[in-house]
């Protein structure tokens, strides 16, 4: 097998096994190091002074990780008042905060308004209510590309069908009511859609947007948008994203740019999953094994309520069995599916995986969680957020966020 978290030291001075006796099972484990990496590929991918990373606090909204992150001056994207709030308390300045509200309401349009933070708007709609509630303000306008791309059609951001985005053919009247308001138009930006693994699509939507930029006179920024794919399959050794052939076609484009729009803007890029996913395994445990009609099923707590990526997309997830603290690479293997421990059949981490042959009590590594795992993660059936940990720099563990409690469940509930 090409990968191995045992072998690249994902987790530090300890065993999996350890870390679920310590923080208990399931539990989302994050690796500093490769956090940190992640963020500095994004950083250096470009090469030119005048580009800056969001991260899109979507993926992963933990408070320590976005404090890392915030500490390799990385900006953010937010995508609602939470988001806003939560980068906030982790030590961001509203100047580096973009909002990329879709179908906002006035009061939370008002919430990043009121804290200085720029606001992006995807429809004519939403413009005509900055207007009429904050006469004068800036903006910026997502506009959509008409290329789109992503692992699912469920995350394809712009094209033909998708609710995101201000067509190319509006732009004019999108100029109009920027005017009638008085508003300015300080931005651009886009978002093709999430996961992908060559660059072609990106490029083009890139090339697309910033021609349409070019109509807006005041732009300070123009944001290109998140959606950078990382390996799924390192078990069969996928090959990573090709970052620098990517960014020396961005670099091109942005140069050209740069010598005709007269003054030179900042190019903004919104990498969610290529900061977070890598750096996120997470760690469950066989309660049950058994065979049904010809079908062997390892049952253990990784239900889709703490990932529901596999379940919602059908997407892929490594995953390596542990016993007794080491990774288990010898021995029989067996085609399995792996089940979590909620009432619905498609309740599955993994489906038909030949996997070494499991045990009760064994540990279960999903690798790449990190991204959209635990943000997506829920209280279905009434069971409990897991903890979250984090392996530092020295290799040493330590405790992110506590594992909910059954007195969670109850803070809503009012007498
Ligand atoms: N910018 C905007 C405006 C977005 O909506 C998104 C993601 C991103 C940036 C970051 O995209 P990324 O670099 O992470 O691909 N839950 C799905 C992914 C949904 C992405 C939604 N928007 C999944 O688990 O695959």
């Amino acid at each position: 097998m090409a990968y191995s978290l045992e072998e690249n030291h994902f987790f530090g001075d300890t065993d999996p096994a350890e870390l679920i006796k310590t923080y208990g099972s399931p539990l989302y484990v994050y690796n500093e190091e490769i956090l940190r990496t992640r963020c500095r590929e994004m950083a250096d991918m470009v090469g030119r002074p005048n580009f800056r990373v969001n991260y899109s606090t979507k993926a992963n909204s933990n408070l320590e990780l976005l404090k890392i992150v915030h500490d390799e001056g990385i900006c953010a994207d937010a995508m609602s008042p939470g988001e806003i709030h939560v980068l906030l308390e982790a030590g961001f300045e509203p100047s580096e905060i973009f909002y990329i509200g879709n179908n906002v309401s006035a009061e939370e349009m008002a919430f990043a308004i009121e804290r200085d933070i720029t606001v992006s708007v995807d429809s004519l709609s939403q413009l005509e209510m900055v207007g009429k509630n904050h006469p004068g303000a800036r903006v910026a306008v997502r506009l959509n590309p008409g290329v789109g791309a992503g692992h699912h059609e469920k995350v394809v951001t712009a094209g033909k069908k998708t609710k995101f985005g201000i067509n190319l053919d509006k732009v004019d009247e999108v100029l109009e009511t920027a005017i009638r308001y008085g508003l300015t138009i300080v931005g651009v930006n886009q978002h093709i859609g999430s996961l992908f693994m060559t660059g072609e699509a990106y490029a083009e939507a890139v090339s697309v947007v910033l021609d349409a930029a070019r109509q807006f006179p005041e732009l300070q920024f123009v944001d290109l948008g998140g959606g950078f794919g990382i390996p799924y399959h390192k078990q069969e050794d996928e090959e990573r994203l090709n970052l620098s052939d990517l960014g020396r076609r961005i670099r091109q484009m942005i140069g050209k740019w740069d010598d005709t729009y007269g003054r030179e803007i900042t190019f903004k890029i919104e990498p969610g999953r290529y900061i977070a996913a890598e750096c996120g395994t997470l760690l469950g445990t066989v309660h049950s094994m058994k065979d049904n009609d010809g079908n062997r099923y390892a049952g253990t707590d990784l239900g889709f309520n703490v990932l529901i990526r596999p379940e919602l997309y059908g997407s892929h997830h490594d995953i390596e069995v542990y016993r007794e603290g080491k990774q288990v690479t010898e021995g029989p293997t067996e085609v399995v599916n792996v089940v979590g421990n909620i009432c619905e059949t498609g309740d599955a981490v993994a489906k038909d995986r030949r996997l070494p042959v499991m045990q009760e009590g064994d540990v279960v590594a999903v690798l790449d969680a990190g991204a959209y795992g635990y943000t997506m993660s829920s209280n279905y059936n009434n069971r409990l957020r897991p903890a979250e940990v984090l392996i530092d720099k020295d290799g040493n563990h330590r405790l992110i966020r506590r594992r909910e409690t059954l007195d969670d469940l109850m803070k809503g509930f009012v007498e």
